[in-house]
């Protein structure tokens, strides 16, 4: 029905590829982005198989020795981007300068859809990646455990979703005070009221400073530093990513690796309960230095199907929490629950659907049997790709497009998903 848009999607990835890596958009991010490469994996499959595992193959070669896979990867030098590789001074015993945290597992759950494409051809690049894959893993398991083994970040960047509400207590707690006169590069690209504020950043960089004198030891970062906040998109996209895993070890009969996932997948539901409100009939972040948990409803809350997650009490009454978003929300789904005051329609993550939180969210749903949710998530994101076109995300409002333009992961999602080429929803 639409084939120019299917046509267009794969164009615009081919442009953001830089040589066996993709760059989320040109300008505004141009660098290799972790979990971005994990979705421009999932689009390149649609398309060209080999491409897609050397995304994940090139995302793998910037891995540290501690098994960390970074969240941004500086392969050039770009002045255009602030903070770049000497702001972060990171990644120096691995392959190549990067960030000093991480970002949401997404990229190991890929190469299970890679691989179940087409076995045959995936398994001698999936049994090249899974050291890195299965030492990824184990990373945050034993770097990024908090309170009952849910998942922390150590800077808002290390969750994808900078400046949600998630991690407002949490950060204003961390001092700003001698951060140095800096210059952001993201405003000279895009609308500064789409953006982050200017306390917050200030925030960022002190965050990054700290980190940067710690040497980047990042287990001594979790346990001391001024930022440590439970995540549940983290905690729910690696879960994923175990269970994915634990196929993938059982597939090349890693039978040792399956059994360490499987014994730490038997402990999700205490993660599970540590992030749950009760107040909220949500899936909350929790700070691990204070133990008080956010107080807003995030697109993040409802990863949890998608992380496997299948409590009847507690799926029930999220599911009545996800209908009253829904609602709310004339395009869904908002990042943000639209009922609460700090709801702003462009700004981010703060209020914007992005379609790659729709997918997994739906795959979630149509996997627990929710399937009118699933499809009106479907049928959301596709027509806001077909109003606003590939853009980096979108007002839940009126529909239009915000951030950047030609983005590889609204591209790649509308490949694998939103596009009407494919029938399975
Ligand atoms: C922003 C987003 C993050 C993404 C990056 C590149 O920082 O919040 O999730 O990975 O841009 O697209």
């Amino acid at each position: 029905m639409t084939p120019d848009l299917d046509e267009r999607a794969a164009a615009i990835l081919r442009a953001n590829d830089r040589g066996g890596y993709t760059v989320p958009t040109a300008g505004l991010y141009p660098y290799q982005w972790n979990w971005d490469s994990g979705l421009a994996a999932l689009g390149f499959a649609q398309f060209d198989l080999d491409r897609a595992w050397r995304e994940l193959e090139t995302l793998a070669e910037a891995a540290w020795p501690n098994g960390m896979w970074p969240h941004i990867v500086f392969r050039a030098d770009d002045p255009d981007y602030f903070p770049g590789p000497s702001v972060w001074d990171a990644g120096g015993e691995a392959a190549f300068p990067s960030s000093g945290v991480s970002q949401p597992p997404v990229a190991i759950s890929m190469a299970r859809l890679l691989y179940e494409r087409d076995p045959e051809f995936g398994r001698p690049r999936l049994a090249a990646l899974m050291p890195k894959l299965l030492a990824w893993r184990d990373w945050f398991r034993r770097d990024r455990a908090g309170h009952g083994g849910a998942i922390l970040i150590t800077h808002p960047w290390e969750s994808g979703r900078d400046n949600a509400p998630d991690w407002d207590a949490a950060l204003a707690n961390v001092s700003a005070e001698g951060v140095g006169p800096y210059t952001r590069r993201d405003t000279a690209h895009v609308d500064p009221a789409m953006r982050p504020t200017r306390a917050e950043y200030d925030r960022y960089i002190a965050l990054v400073s700290w980190g940067r004198a710690a040497g980047w030891d990042t287990g001594r970062i979790a346990r001391e530093g001024p930022f440590a906040v439970a995540d549940p998109a983290t905690t729910f996209i690696l879960m994923r990513a175990d269970r994915d895993l634990m196929a993938l070890a059982e597939a090349l009969g890693e039978a040792e690796a399956a059994r360490r996932i499987a014994a730490d997948l038997d402990r999700a539901g205490d993660a599970a309960a540590a992030l749950w409100s009760d107040a909220l009939g949500a899936y909350v972040a929790r700070d691990e230095r204070t133990g008080r948990q956010a107080d807003c409803i995030s697109s993040a809350a409802f990863l949890a199907w998608y992380g496997g997650m299948r409590d009847p009490n507690r799926e029930g009454r999220l599911m009545t929490t996800l209908r009253a978003v829904l609602q709310a929300a004339p395009r869904a789904l908002p990042s943000l629950d639209p009922r609460d005051p700090r709801f702003d329609a462009r700004r981010y993550w703060r209020g914007p659907v992005w379609a790659f939180i729709n997918w997994m969210v739906a795959r979630g749903l149509a996997e627990a049997g929710h399937h009118a949710e699933a499809a009106r998530l479907r049928a959301d994101t596709r027509a806001l790709i077909e109003g606003a076109g590939f853009c980096e995300y979108f007002d839940p409002t009126d529909g239009s497009g915000a951030g950047g333009r030609e983005f590889s992961w609204t591209a790649a999602v509308w490949l694998a998903w939103a596009s009407p080429a494919h029938e399975e929803g």
